[in-house]
C-alpha cells in the first residue's frame, strides 16, 4: 500500500474547532492538503477567513464558522452549516483549548469551571453531537482530540487544565469503547510543548530555556511535528485504532530524572 493513497482524505469532511491559531489552524491546512473539505471553527471570525483564504489558495476547500465552543446552539449551527456547505462531518478534530495560569490555592471556582467546560465539557459535547450525526449518516468516522502531556504529569499552575485534559484520555477511550462496533472511532493527540499563543510568553520568557532543556530532544515542538500523528488517526492508515493517545512530545513524558 502507498503512503498517498492510505493517508488520502479525499471526500471526507473535517471540522476543526480552534482553527483561527496555533495547532488547530495547522491541523485545518494539513487535513485540507490531503483531501478533506474542512469547516474551521473559533470565535475571531477574521483569523478564520484568513486561514480559509490561504487554504483555498493552496488548491483546498475550507469555511469559516465563527462559534464558541462552550455555545450549543452555535455547535448546532456549525454541524449544520457543515453539513449543508459539505455534507456530514466525517473527521472531528476538538482541538480548542486554553489554559489558565494560577496556582491552585488561588483559583476561584468560577476559573476552575471555565477551564473545565472548556477543555473538557466541549469535547464530550461536540464528540456526542458529532458522533450522532455520523451514525444518523450511516459515515464512518474519526474524532480526533488534542490531549496534552499535561494528562500524564503535573506541573505548578495548571490543575484544572491537567485535571482537564486527563479527563480528555479517559472520555476518548469511553466513547471509542461504545462507538467501535457502529464504526466511529475516537482517539486523541497529546502534545508536548508548543509554542502558540496559549502560552508563548511563558515559553518564550525566562522560563523557557530551562524547560527546552528539559525535554529530551531539546527542543519545542515544531510546525509539521504534529501532521503524522493527526493524518494517522483521521486516516484509513488508522483504521484498527481507537481509543489510543498518541503522544508527541520529544520524549518529555517518559523522563523520570
Ligand atoms: N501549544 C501547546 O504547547 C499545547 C500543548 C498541549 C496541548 N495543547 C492544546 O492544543 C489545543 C490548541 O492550543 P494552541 O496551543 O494551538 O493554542 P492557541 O493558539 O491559543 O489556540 C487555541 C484555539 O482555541 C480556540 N478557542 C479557545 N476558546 C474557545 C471557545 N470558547 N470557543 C471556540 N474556540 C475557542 C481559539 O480560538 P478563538 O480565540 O478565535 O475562539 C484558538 O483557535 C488546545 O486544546 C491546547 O490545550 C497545546
Amino acid at each position: 500500500m502507498k503512503a498517498a493513497t492510505i493517508f488520502d482524505l479525499t471526500g471526507t469532511v473535517a471540522l476543526v474547532t480552534g482553527a483561527s491559531s496555533g495547532l488547530g489552524a495547522r491541523f485545518a491546512q494539513v487535513l485540507a492538503a490531503n483531501g478533506a473539505k474542512v469547516a474551521l471553527v473559533a470565535r475571531r471570525k477574521d483569523r478564520l477567513d484568513a486561514l480559509c483564504g490561504r487554504i483555498e489558495k493552496a488548491g483546498g476547500t475550507a469555511m469559516a464558522i465563527e462559534a464558541d465552543v462552550l455555545d450549543r446552539a452555535a455547535m448546532l449551527r456549525a454541524f449544520d452549516e457543515t453539513h449543508q456547505a459539505f455534507g456530514t462531518v466525517s473527521i472531528l478534530v476538538n482541538n480548542a483549548g486554553a489554559a489558565q495560569g494560577v496556582r491552585a490555592l488561588d483559583m476561584t471556582e468560577e476559573e476552575w469551571r471555565r477551564i473545565l467546560s472548556l477543555d473538557l465539557d466541549s469535547v464530550f459535547f461536540w464528540s456526542q453531537e458529532g458522533a450522532r450525526r455520523m451514525l444518523a449518516a450511516g459515515v464512518k468516522g474519526s474524532i480526533v482530540n488534542t490531549a496534552s502531556v499535561l494528562a500524564f504529569g503535573a506541573a505548578k499552575g495548571v490543575t484544572a487544565y491537567a485535571v482537564a485534559k486527563a479527563g480528555v484520555v479517559q472520555l476518548t477511550k469511553a466513547l471509542a469503547l461504545e462507538l467501535a462496533f457502529k464504526g466511529v472511532r475516537v482517539n486523541a493527540i497529546a502534545p508536548g510543548w508548543f509554542v502558540t499563543d496559549i502560552n508563548r510568553a511563558f515559553l518564550e520568557g525566562d522560563k523557557g530555556e530551562e524547560m527546552k532543556r528539559s525535554i529530551p530532544m531539546g527542543r519545542f515542538g515544531a510546525e509539521g511535528d504534529l501532521d503524522g500523528a493527526l493524518l494517522l488517526l483521521a486516516s484509513k492508515a488508522g483504521a484498527y485504532m481507537t481509543g489510543a493517545t498518541i503522544i508527541a512530545d520529544g520524549g518529555q513524558v517518559v523522563r523520570i530524572g
